[in-house]
């Protein structure tokens, strides 16, 4: 299937704001004209939101890094055939709320010693990588308290602890450098509109 649209991502520990910009600059973009989907990860597709429940939800325990990457990337391939793909495809600009670089920092640096698999595994049944990446950064003290206060019973990986969320942190900075191409490292903890007019910037369109 030949891609024409943009495919854009962000990504960043729990409670960084994520979700929040991504959603300001497919607002931006629809203002804009040109169709945007805005999609999630894991879920964005009925069967890969299925799979969602069992990875966001139940106790830390619940899987190892070495199940939840088969689970995350079966969630992957379904998103990519049944969304992202053909949006690209008839050129609309596909919006994720994280993609393939959280399984890379989440199970392959800060679960274990795992890049390789993922990486593999990556190569074998993903093979797509995003135009660009916006990664939020921030204090995982702040953030985290920010993502267990929303109490949206889909902490398992909130409940890995302060620890956890500090050694995301460096891994998604360390990502930024390892892809410097298509990443974009953001300061997160200034105003909302701030951050959103920066992105938009980002993508040659104006923020409201
Ligand atoms: P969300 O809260 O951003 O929707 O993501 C759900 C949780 O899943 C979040 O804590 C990050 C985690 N996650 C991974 O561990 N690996 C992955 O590949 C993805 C996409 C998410």
């Amino acid at each position: 299937m030949a891609e024409r649209g943009r495919f854009v991502t962000f990504e960043g520990i729990d409670g960084s704001g994520k979700s929040t910009q991504a959603r300001r600059l497919a607002d931006t973009l629809r203002a804009a004209g040109g169709e945007v989907v805005l999609t999630r990860e894991p879920g964005g597709s009925p069967g890969a939101e299925e799979i969602r429940r069992l990875l966001v939800e139940g106790p830390p325990e619940r899987w190892s890094a070495e199940t939840e990457i088969l689970l995350f990337t079966a969630a992957r391939r379904d998103h990519l055939e049944k969304t992202v793909l053909p949006a690209l495809a008839r050129g609309a600009t596909v919006i994720s709320d994280r993609f393939a670089d959280s399984t890379r920092v989440y199970q392959g640096a800060a679960r274990g010693e795992l890049r390789g698999l993922v990486d593999a595994l990556h190569a074998q049944v993903i093979g797509h990588e995003p135009d660009l990446t916006f990664i939020l950064d921030m204090d995982p003290d702040a953030s985290l308290a920010r993502g267990l206060a929303r109490q949206s019973g889909e902490d398992r990986f909130e409940e890995f602890g302060a620890g956890f969320q500090a050694r995301l942190r460096d891994g998604f900075r360390a990502l930024a450098s390892e892809f410097p191409g298509r990443c974009r490292l953001i300061d997160a903890a200034r105003p909302e509109a701030e951050i959103a007019a920066e992105i938009a910037k980002l993508c040659g369109a104006e923020a409201p």
